[in-house]
């Protein structure tokens, strides 16, 4: 069975510094919309990957955000 190229890509951890964070993702291709909302209270973590359907993330509200190039914290 062929295996999407996706599942090989590294992943990224979202951690929540407060309640109510949002990762939102955003389709891949022309066509740039949100179709998920995942919300995070403080001190719960998302790990997840860019894939077939999701090609960017956007984080709202107050957290670190953990990648290969680095780490990132939101600002309030
Ligand atoms: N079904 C989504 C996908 O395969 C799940 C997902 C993966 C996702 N990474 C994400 C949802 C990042 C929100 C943010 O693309």
């Amino acid at each position: 069975m062929a295996q999407s190229p996706y599942t090989q890509q590294d992943y990224f951890v979202v951690k929540a510094k407060e309640n109510g964070v949002h990762v939102i993702g955003l389709t891949r291709g022309s066509d740039t919309r949100f179709h998920h909302t995942e919300k995070l209270d403080k001190g719960e973590v998302m790990i997840a990957q860019f894939t077939e359907h999701t090609s960017a993330i956007k984080v709202r509200g107050k957290a670190v955000i953990y990648t290969h190039h680095g780490v990132i914290e939101t600002s309030e």
